[in-house]
């Protein structure tokens, strides 16, 4: 009897372990960050079809930001960008910077330049086209591009437009991370999280796995600090203000694997 038990026990050890390792060769070989990068390619493709301009090059794989440390110790390595790989282009962003005849740029009251809807943007490009393919009946042709705005990962169906998008410009900026260029900032400098990790993962199951970790007045410091590089009293408010409203938001953490 204690003979079987052991038996048993062994063999459901086995096979735990044995799922264990399917899930990791399966992850190892289709990694999620694949899915928005070929979405991006695909993109960038349809870019091409009414731009005329041969699309980017582009190779497959994983991103990240190495920041070394002054002091020699292990470097900071984020590799949020390998999923996130539009945060650069404008033809990414649903607004552009409002200029004015003369190309100059409108700021408004708090000096920050006005921002106004942006008709290159890929994304809306995609609804304008699926739309008329729609109306003339090529169902097909249209359901391929709308494939292109979710990702269906582990259960979850995540917006890939919220993945491939140019960054918010911060403050006065009137180019993504042009005050805080990421090969020096990286990315959880300001937005915390786990750099190295690959996989999204629901802001619900972290707090279950209890390994949730929240540094709002770290956060909070480091980037008034960062900030108060830019001399404008009114552009620290309204900074601070988005800063807590978008830490408060529903987000995603990452796991490491
Ligand atoms: C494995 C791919 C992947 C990696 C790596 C990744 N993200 Fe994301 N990120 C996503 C997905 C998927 C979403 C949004 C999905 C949704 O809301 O449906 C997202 C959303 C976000 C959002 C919210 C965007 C919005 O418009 O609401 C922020 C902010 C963000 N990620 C920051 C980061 C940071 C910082 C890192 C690195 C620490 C990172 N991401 C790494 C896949 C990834
Ligand atoms: C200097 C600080 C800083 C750095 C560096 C930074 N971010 Fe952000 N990020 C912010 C702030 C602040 C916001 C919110 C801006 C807003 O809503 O206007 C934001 C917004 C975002 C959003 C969109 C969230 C939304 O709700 O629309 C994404 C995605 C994102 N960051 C990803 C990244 C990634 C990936 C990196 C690294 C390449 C990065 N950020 C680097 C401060 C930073």
């Amino acid at each position: 009897m204690g003979r079987d038990y052991f038996q048993i026990t062994l063999i459901v050890l086995g096979f735990i372990a044995t799922s264990l390792f399917a899930v990791f060769v399966w992850r190892e070989a289709f990694p999620e960050y694949k899915i928005y990068q070929k979405n991006y390619v695909a993109l960038e493709k349809f870019r091409s079809t009414y731009t005329g301009e041969a699309p980017p090059d582009f190779s497959i794989g994983i991103k990240q930001i190495v920041i070394l440390k002054e002091d020699k110790g292990p470097a900071k390595i984020d590799r949020c960008i390998s999923c996130h790989v539009a945060l650069e282009y404008s033809h990414f962003s649903a607004t552009k910077i409002a200029r004015d005849l003369n190309g100059n740029i409108i700021y408004n009251e708090d000096g920050i330049p006005k921002q106004i809807t942006n008709e290159d943007d890929v994304w809306a490009r995609l609804d304008l086209e699926i739309l008329k393919l729609e109306k003339s009946n090529q169902n097909s042709e249209a359901e391929k591009l709308r494939s292109l705005k979710t990702a269906h990962v582990n259960g979850n169906i995540f917006d890939v437009k919220k993945v491939l998008k140019m960054h918010p410009l911060m403050g006065a900026e009137t180019r993504p991370f042009e005050f805080h260029p990421i090969e020096e900032y990286g990315c959880t400098s300001c937005h915390n999280g786990n750099g190295l990790g690959l996989t999204t993962i629901k802001r619900m199951d972290l707090f279950l796995m209890g390994s949730m970790k929240l540094n709002l007045r770290g956060l909070y410091l480091n980037l008034m600090k960062r900030m108060s590089s830019m001399t404008r009293n009114s552009l620290k408010i309204t900074t601070e203000n988005r800063v807590m409203m978008y830490y408060f938001k529903p987000h995603l953490f990452l796991l490491g694997l």
